[in-house]
């Protein structure tokens, strides 16, 4: 095995929402260490300016950089659109950079020519337009439509999933116009698989409700492969760096990850 093979995957959120992207990662490849990065001390990037979540991606990205990560992981919907290209461009040749955007649209393009696809996400993530314009250029005649769900973050958060209370406010929201008629929801935010099941009755399997988490890992997973990249001994332990520490990111980690983690807070922006 390669020294960059026994590198870590870098993988980093706006918070603690990502650790739904690391647990499918992990799941899929328990051989690999993850490094996990939580901008806390930002949250929520969602209704924050482009220039100022690429300014948080960039420096974030360097850290994982200087923890010698093989590949780097956008694990939040909202870095995935406006952080993307400038991330890329720093990283260069040094770590490989997924997004959790563009493994979806190759899944889209591949399941849903010609059918009506839709979106929920936060503000940043549905007024950039990038999974509109990235359907549009495939060309497949996809019908795409988008709606902004702001509430549903700190609903989860707060631990409003499987209630009375998620159930209307997702109830509405999929009432809307842009969310009728549909073949597939595309789930754009690390926070809503949490929901996917609550989301999948109410469609009452008209509709495929897509979570890009297993989607992103199984992408993060074929590069990896394609490249000889995969580690295969017994990993070092995971580490789950956070910004801004307060026990109840600690307690959200059972919530996100299955499992409580042990959270280290990185003082980045000291
Ligand atoms: N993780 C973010 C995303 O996927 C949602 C939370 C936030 O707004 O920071 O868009």
């Amino acid at each position: 095995m390669s020294k960059k093979a026994a590198a870590p995957i870098g993988i980093f959120d706006s918070g603690i929402g990502g650790l739904t992207v690391a647990k499918a990662v992990k799941n899929l490849m328990p051989m690999e260490q993850i490094i996990y990065f939580g901008d806390t001390a930002h949250l929520p990037y969602g209704d924050k300016s482009t220039a100022a979540i690429q300014a948080y991606s960039v420096k974030i990205a360097h850290l994982l950089l200087q923890e010698k990560c093989k590949l780097i992981l956008i694990a939040c919907n909202s870095a995935s659109a406006a952080a993307y290209e400038l991330v890329k461009a720093y990283v260069g040749s040094q770590a490989k950079v997924l997004n959790v955007i563009d493994p979806v649209v190759d899944y889209i393009r591949e399941t849903y020519g010609d059918q009506r696809v839709g979106l929920i996400g936060t503000k940043q993530t549905v007024h950039s337009g990038v999974y509109q314009r990235k359907i549009a250029e495939l060309n497949e005649g996809i019908t795409f439509s988008a709606l902004a769900t702001p509430l549903l973050v700190p609903m989860i958060e707060e631990g409003f999933y499987k209630s009375d209370i998620s159930q209307t406010i997702i109830g509405n929201y999929l009432n809307k116009p842009e969310l009728k008629h549909l073949k597939a929801l595309i789930l754009g935010c690390t926070h809503y698989p949490l929901i996917k099941h609550e989301i999948e009755e109410l469609y009452k399997g008209k509709a495929e409700v897509i979570d890009s988490s297993e989607i992103v890992a199984k992408a993060t997973k074929a590069y990896l492969e394609f490249n000889n990249l995969l580690h295969q001994e017994t990993p070092k332990k995971d580490r789950f760096l956070v910004s801004d520490y307060t026990m109840s990111f600690e307690h959200a980690t059972q919530i996100f990850f299955g499992q409580e983690v042990e959270l280290e807070k990185f003082p980045l922006w000291e």
